[in-house]
């Protein structure tokens, strides 16, 4: 049994941008005064390649707009495009035409070196394969995120040891990845991801090489993070039950978003 809830669904389309704003609009002044701003505005995204002289069109005109403490799912079929995206919403790569504002700040005009900076202090990354240091342990791999955030030194063993705590390690601080499980390695990529108290964690696939109750464990992560540390997860997935917890979900089809 999973231990989590199902958000409860809009009859509107999940998938529709004007939709999803109208749906957070609602929500927050339910909670709030004023609906708050977009963490990440995505308008008229493309992407592409050179490949072999020819030009490979992968993103065709995205939108999309994540808001504090969502959980933003993606989904499509192998190719649509969805890493390709996350990796110009997390400053890795620049669009071809478009922009990406992040905290208002336009990641499509900004050079390398402070697109790096932004991503090191502000952005946390769960890849499609775990990105763990194999000669560090999960506890160094944790701190490798702080040092490169420039978190003090001081505050570092406070929060290694809650961020393993968090994702339920504490037991298992001073493993090296080829000591831990395949579930157990994904959980110290959360812990790395969220340490340095990120606005926005982007999760590739997150779930696809675990099982289903490690998944549904790590969705309830999520969620907590998501609440407890006010962050937003955009997330990839295939699999249709966790799809179900999403806050949204936007599919991709071939380098645009469709509406279901
Ligand atoms: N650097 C690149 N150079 C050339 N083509 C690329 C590059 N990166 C991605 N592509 C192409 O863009 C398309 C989309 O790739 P992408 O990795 O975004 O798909 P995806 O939706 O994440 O798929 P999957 O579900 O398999 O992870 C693919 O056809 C891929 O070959
Ligand atoms: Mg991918």
């Amino acid at each position: 049994m999973l231990s989590w809830l199902p958000r409860k669904k809009s009859p509107e389309s999940p998938a529709s941008i004007d939709n999803a704003e109208d749906r957070h609009a609602a929500a927050a002044s339910g909670e709030r005064d004023t609906p708050s701003e977009p963490l990440l505005t995505v308008r008229g995204v493309e992407r592409s390649f050179d490949v072999g002289g020819q030009k490979l069109r992968v993103l065709k005109g995205i939108d999309l707009k994540l808001y504090p403490k969502q959980l933003v799912m993606l989904k499509g079929r192998s190719g649509s495009g969805k890493t390709t995206l996350m990796n110009l919403m997390g400053g890795l790569d620049t669009p071809t035409a478009g922009e990406i504002f992040f905290q208002g700040r336009p990641l499509h005009k900004l050079d390398d070196n402070k697109r790096t900076e932004i991503r090191r202090r502000d952005i946390g990354f769960i890849f499609q394969a775990y990105a763990l240091l194999p000669l560090l342990s999960a506890y160094e791999n944790v701190e490798l995120t702080l040092r490169m955030a420039g978190v003090p030194r001081s505050q570092w063993k406070k929060r290694i040891t809650e961020c393993l705590d968090m994702v339920g390690l504490s037991k298992r601080m001073h493993h090296r990845p080829s000591e831990l499980s395949g579930g157990e390695q994904q959980r110290v990529a959360i812990a790395k991801a969220i340490s340095h108290k990120p606005s926005l964690l982007l999760a590739d696939e997150p779930t696809a090489e675990l099982d289903s109750q490690m998944a549904a464990h790590i969705i309830t992560v999520f969620r907590h993070i998501v609440e407890t540390e006010n962050v937003t997860i955009c997330m990839t997935t295939h699999d249709l039950t966790i799809l179900e917890v999403a806050d949204h979900v936007y599919e991709m089809v071939d380098g645009v978003f469709v509406s279901k």
